[in-house]
């Protein structure tokens, strides 16, 4: 009876902290550092006034909900400020959930510019702006703002464009590769020879995780739900490709191991897969959790709490132990804004494993701004091999 009142008492809490995390709190609104995003970087006065095209989330829901809004376009305040014009921005896996009320790395209101990575030309820079000038061609990471013809952001959040790809390149690449080699090297510690398990091998993450994987030297198995991906997967020179609708992935692994398990699996979709995932670990294997694609929640619809608890892993600690394997969680965005000079000397090392290795981003497919509904009904509907980009203005 004990053991009942506690677990329920456990489920309440756990179901509490989901929907506080899911939603947007009046807390986290208060937070200063989000409060004047909109505003912090506008002109001076109405007659400055220019305006530009950008992708707002004004309120939550399907892809409908997304509309391109003339809004004006900022101007630099601050000495270390950089104005980048947009030519390309990555959407990402995130901004499906901002857009549902279920991310927390974007402002915690309505009303601000999608967008977390881009690529585009530096247009003006701030009086302390040391590492790029008027011409150059940058990358941009941030929680927000960069499905806009133009942003202002910090010189931190600024990127210098890999030499080698092309703008569209350079859009696609900073979430999902960085992501990906964080979870190979910072976390999984990964020595060659190791075998790796890929969740979700087709998307932008698994594609960039996939390529830096053999890039490294490990032997590498991935999952996709349909043939095409599984196709391309093996263009990709990938050792195992995994048609999860045909065959049991647990098992495929465990048979391709000779029953050992893998080194390491980069999981990114919660629930079932997650669980079966862990199984599929050898001893001293290591689970990198980087996400909950499956999650399907609604403050409004009590059934969904039930899926979401359901979907959200649990881990054992006696599992752990008696195993033998480690499972870790990070998020890269809050990395980048908590631990910036180790972040920032990882995306130099990885500029230069791609560039060693030759490694590029797969993009699936370019739209135009103006075509935001169906770029998000691509990625929702689960046919995107690679990253989506959104092309921003009239040329590039
Ligand atoms: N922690 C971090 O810092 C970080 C950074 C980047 C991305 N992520 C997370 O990594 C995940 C992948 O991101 P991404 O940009 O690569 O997305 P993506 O390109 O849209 O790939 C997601 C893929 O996941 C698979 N999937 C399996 N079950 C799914 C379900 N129930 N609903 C939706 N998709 C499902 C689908 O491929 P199949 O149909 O082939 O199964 C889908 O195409 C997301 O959860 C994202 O939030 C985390």
């Amino acid at each position: 009876m004990k053991e009942k009142i506690l677990n329920s008492l456990d489920t309440y809490h756990l179901i509490k902290r989901i929907i506080d995390s899911c939603t947007y709190s009046r807390e986290v609104s208060q937070n200063s550092e989000y409060k004047n995003i909109v505003m912090d970087n506008q002109p001076d006065s109405k007659k400055d006034i220019k305006n530009m095209k950008a992708i707002m989330l004004t309120k939550l829901g399907g892809p409908d909900v997304l509309k391109v809004h003339d809004v004006p376009k900022p101007t630099i305040k601050n000495p270390n400020d950089v104005l980048v014009k947009i030519k390309f921005s990555g959407i990402n896996f995130a901004e499906i959930l901002a857009r549902r009320g279920l991310y927390k790395w974007v402002p915690a209101r309505k009303g601000f510019i999608l967008g977390m990575e881009g690529a585009g030309i530096v247009e003006k820079v701030g009086t302390e702006v040391a590492n790029f000038n008027v011409g150059d061609p940058v990358i941009v990471v941030r929680g927000f703002g960069c499905h806009a013809e133009y942003i202002v952001l910090e010189e931190k959040y600024v990127l210098p464009a890999i030499p080698n790809y092309t703008l569209e390149q350079n859009a696609a690449f900073t979430g999902s590769f960085m992501t990906a080699y964080l979870a190979l090297v910072k976390f999984a510690r990964v020595e060659s020879g190791e075998t790796i398990l890929v969740q979700a091998a087709a998307g932008a993450l698994g594609t960039a995780t996939v390529k830096l994987a053999k890039a490294l030297g490990l032997k590498v198995a991935g999952t996709a739900s349909n043939t095409e991906k599984i196709t391309m997967l093996n263009k990709m020179g990938i050792n195992l490709a995994i048609n999860y609708s045909k065959e049991n992935f647990k098992e495929s692994i465990m048979e391709w191991t000779d029953n050992k398990g893998v080194n390491v699996v980069l999981e990114s979709v919660g629930g079932e897969v997650f669980r079966d995932s862990l199984q599929c670990l050898s001893a001293m294997g290591r689970l990198i959790f980087v996400g909950l694609s499956s999650i399907r929640f609604s403050k409004f619809n009590p059934l969904t709490w039930w899926s979401t608890y359901k979907l959200i892993p649990k881990i054992s600690l006696l599992d752990m132990l008696g195993k033998s394997y480690g499972i870790q969680a990070f998020h890269a965005g809050r990395l980048l804004d908590n631990n910036y000079t180790e972040i920032r000397k990882s995306f130099d090392d990885l500029v230069n494993l791609v560039q060693q290795h030759e490694i590029s981003p797969t993009i699936s497919r370019i739209f135009q701004l103006n075509e935001i509904v169906e770029a998000h009904r691509m990625i929702e509907s689960r046919n995107n091999i690679g990253k989506i980009l959104l092309k921003i203005g009239r040329s590039s």
